[in-house]
């Protein structure tokens, strides 16, 4: 029988219990959305706790904050959520309370922008794995981390993520995905070290399975914790190889992760590497069971998520059609309804709790925001 057809999957209006006992009350997610409008301190702002809101009020069974910098000095937008000082907590222990009390799973996750944390926010050179150059206009040549700040990185994750816990998140996830600090060691291209944190795949999975196991064992089993990967290379995710990505996705599970999230961009189509072969079912196969997957590309039907569920992911992010739809666990997938879709004029987004700073972000989307 095709997998999509397989009378034992699960639906979009299904709850899920992560390995760490958290119960989401649907397999939908919102995924990470930079939307710069924290306050220039990293605190919360009332405009994004109400974009927040807006979709645990819509029925999201889980709701991810934007990615939020674990340190000053890895800040990769203006406006970004931070979670590196207690001044940040008051915030923070807001936001998760009420979205809980919406019945939403809080999630926060928690990066460092490495080159990508541009000195015109920091006020220093960046650091990445090595010294690189990339022909991009805005790029700033990145100086190596020494072993002294990779050791600080592992530490700043760690306290983040027990800040997270304290403010009373449900979990947290490491941005391993498009191509910031943790992508830039995993990359072939941007790391080429030649210590312990360098070379092959272990070497350059290093500092990714250090930082999960310090977050694994600075929070209680009870608390969930996850890894968002680029499984392969686009855009700024560079020098990634589909089976090594495997490798590592099988290495987080020995490193006690209860979910790895794939950033797809378009779950529609298959790997690049396999055009046969998808990568739901790929990284299905070398997890054990109760280690969750989530997926996030281009899901804006009930029949898109339901297609990933039935590829054996157990839960869909969505991006965009979250944007667009502040209610799409409650509308689309409940009552049945079509989504609203882009591109949205100004007036709409403000209608679903989107402010005119994260409009203006919104526009880098090519096709969102109506002209
Ligand atoms: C405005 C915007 C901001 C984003 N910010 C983040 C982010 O902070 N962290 C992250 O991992 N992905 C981020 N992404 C990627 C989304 O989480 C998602 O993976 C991507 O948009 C594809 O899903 P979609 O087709 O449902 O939008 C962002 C995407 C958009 C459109």
């Amino acid at each position: 029988m095709d997998a999509l057809d397989s009378p034992m999957t699960a639906t979009l209006g299904d709850e899920l219990v992560f390995r760490s006992g958290a119960r989401a009350k649907n397999r939908v997610a919102l995924a990470a959305l930079t939307n710069q409008q924290s306050h220039a301190d990293g605190t919360l702002s009332d405009a994004e706790f109400a974009f927040l809101m807006a979709r645990a009020k819509g029925g999201f069974g889980v709701v991810c904050t934007c990615a939020t910098n674990v340190a000053a000095d890895g800040q990769g937008w203006p406006g970004e959520l931070g979670v590196y000082d207690d001044r940040h907590l008051p915030g923070l222990e807001r936001l998760a309370a009420a979205l809980r009390a919406e019945g939403a799973l809080a999630f926060a996750q928690i990066f460092h922008g490495g080159a990508r944390a541009p000195s015109t926010l920091t006020g220093q050179q960046p650091f990445s794995a090595s010294a690189f150059d990339d022909p991009s206009p805005t790029f700033e040549k990145p100086r190596a981390a020494t072993l002294a700040e990779i050791e600080r990185v592992i530490g700043q994750f760690r306290d983040a993520a027990r800040r997270c816990c304290d403010a009373g998140f449900d979990g947290v996830e490491l941005h391993g995905a498009h191509g910031y600090l943790l992508g830039q060691f995993l990359s072939t291209v941007t790391n080429q070290r030649d210590d312990a944190y360098g070379g092959d795949n272990a070497g350059r999975a290093r500092l990714l399975r250090e930082v999960t196991r310090a977050v694994r064992a600075a929070v209680p089993a009870t608390f969930t914790v996850g890894v968002r990967l680029s499984p392969e290379e686009g855009g700024f995710a560079r020098g990634l190889d589909l089976d090594e990505s495997l490798e590592v996705a099988r290495w987080l599970a020995d490193d006690g992760v209860d979910f790895v999230h794939l950033s797809l961009w378009d779950a529609t189509k298959n790997t690049k590497k396999r055009p046969e072969e998808h990568a739901i079912p790929l990284f299905r196969a070398v997890l054990p069971a109760d280690v969750r997957v989530v997926a996030a590309g281009a899901v804006w039907t009930r029949a898109d998520g339901e297609a990933l569920l039935a590829r054996g992911a157990d839960v869909v992010a969505l991006g965009r059609a979250g944007i667009a739809n502040p209610a799409w666990p409650r509308e689309v997938v409940t009552e049945g309804r079509e989504p609203k879709r882009a591109p949205l004029t100004v007036d709409e987004l403000s209608a679903r709790a989107v402010s005119p700073t994260f409009s203006t972000y919104l526009r880098r989307f090519k096709g969102f925001v109506a002209p």
